[in-house]
């Protein structure tokens, strides 16, 4: 038995009573007899037995208590992993295992919500678009990542703010008044320029419920839209193009009808010259429309190529006559480079397409009596076409967007020879589908050569 727990505060208590207790006992007794002797040994009996059944009441419950207690005080600090260790039987022990597998469970249940807010908070995190949770009274409660990478600053900059003291933007403060005012989706958008860059975003204020169906604060989502906004635009570009290179032609087809119409006609000399620019001018009107057919073939969902053996060498015997009408009209010098016995599996009418728009290119920005040479190679996984030509060249600032639709460098020189601008963008496409790749070497004044890889 250790002597510690004399001095512990009950105890003191417990002792003083039975002090008290023995001195009424005795008092009470020593009224009834004179004999001291027989009075105190009944007294020394008393307080040692007394002392005896105050310590046995303590360690069997007193001290179990105070050591469950301290348990249950960890538990409510939230330490569920805090077991009590305990020998005991009977009342107490069957409650020291209770409240053991009672903060069993509530560890478990801990995890479990835990990895639930740590599921949520990845998801919330990892969305692509921007995120912000605010209360009914405007608090922001949370800003995902990709916010922050949006509007910059750390999460601290805008948690527990109110969003108008925190972010300057006019489409975002009536997005989130209109969510509160209307209690329905409010889509909105706005344009942000960061350095020189000009970015599109889609707001969206969703208001949340609570289950009485009363307010309880909104949801705003932030989407980049810039690319659909640049598709949009390219589209709108195309149209208008597509729009005012079909008017040119259509405009100076009736000019000249009319004119004849109203009696040029009959002057033989006019008619002839006339008819005549109407012919290239419907010509003209064709090729644009073949090459606009063409590109919106290509880029059709469910555009498949008709893939064969394509034998390198008849295929370029092919198109020499179609192109050398033309050369000849230059006197340009056409030389052919052709290794023999070369094949590809590829769309052998595309491909002709390609080696056709690179030659009459050539020729076209080539000065009248200049050169302009073929070469067909083998290179292992790969089959080279180049086609090289001593013309005006391109401005390197300029090579990446020749390959753009509609884009000449001189606008009047294509038009003369025929151009329509979608030449090198048919090439692209073409040799794209085909998993290949083109690149140009060029230099003003000094001709140009362009390489297109095709694989085997
Ligand atoms: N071989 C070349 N030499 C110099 N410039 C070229 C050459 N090929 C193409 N270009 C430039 O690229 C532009 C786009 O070519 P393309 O798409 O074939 O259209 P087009 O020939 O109808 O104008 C041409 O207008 C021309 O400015
Ligand atoms: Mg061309």
């Amino acid at each position: 038995m250790r002597l510690r727990p004399l001095f512990t505060k009950p105890l003191a208590a417990y002792h003083a009573s039975i002090f008290i207790l023995l001195i009424a006992t005795g008092a009470i007794i020593s009224l009834l007899t004179n004999e001291y002797i027989i009075l105190g040994s009944i007294l020394i009996v008393e307080y040692v037995g007394l002392l005896i059944i105050m310590l046995h009441v303590y360690e069997k419950y007193m001290k179990p208590i105070k050591k469950t207690t301290k348990a249950v005080n960890e538990f409510l600090k939230g330490n569920y992993r805090t077991r009590i260790q305990h020998t005991e039987s009977g009342n107490i022990g069957e409650l020291n295992n209770k409240l053991n597998e009672l903060a069993r469970n509530l560890s478990e249940f801990r995890m479990q919500e835990q990895m639930k807010e740590e599921q949520l908070s990845t998801v919330i995190d990892n969305t692509q678009s921007g995120l912000v949770l605010l209360d009914g009274k405007g608090y922001i409660h949370l800003v995902n990542r990709k916010f922050l990478s949006m509007f910059g600053g750390e999460s601290g900059d805008y948690r527990s703010f109110l969003y108008y003291d925190v972010l300057e933007n006019e489409t975002i403060h009536e997005t989130v008044q209109q969510t509160f005012l209307y209690e329905r989706n409010i889509i909105e958008s706005f344009t942000q320029v960061i350095d020189v860059d000009k970015r599109y975003i889609e707001i969206i204020g969703a208001p949340i419920f609570n289950e009485r169906n009363m307010l309880k604060g909104a949801v705003l989502l932030l989407y980049d839209i810039t690319h659909l906004k640049k598709l949009e635009l390219m589209r709108k570009d195309f149209v208008a193009n597509v729009s005012h290179e079909l008017k040119t032609p259509i405009t100076s087809i009736t000019g000249f009808a009319e004119t004849l119409l109203n009696g040029a006609m009959n002057d033989k000399k006019t008619l002839h010259s006339f008819l005549t620019i109407i012919y290239d001018e419907s010509y003209r009107l064709q090729g644009l429309i073949e090459d606009l057919l063409t590109l919106s073939e290509l880029e059709k969902d469910n555009f498949k190529l008709a893939k064969t053996t394509v034998h390198m060498d008849k295929l370029t015997g092919e198109i020499i006559p179609i192109i050398q009408h033309r050369a000849e009209q230059k006197g340009i010098n056409m030389e052919m480079n052709v290794q023999e016995g070369i094949t590809l599996q590829g769309d052998r009418e595309r491909i002709k397409q390609v080696v056709i728009n690179l030659l009459t290119n050539a020729i076209n920005y080539s000065p009248e009596n200049g050169e302009v040479i073929l070469t067909v190679f083998d290179e292992t996984e790969y089959v080279h076409v180049s086609v090289s030509d001593n013309g005006i060249g391109i401005d390197q600032a300029v090579i990446p967007r020749i390959f753009e639709r509609f884009y000449r460098v001189d606008k009047a020189r294509s038009r003369n020879t025929g151009g329509t601008g979608l030449g090198l963008a048919i090439v692209k496409h073409i040799v794209e589908v085909h998993d290949g790749h083109i690149s140009v070497e060029s230099e003003p004044d000094n001709g140009s050569t362009f390489h297109v890889y095709l694989p085997k």
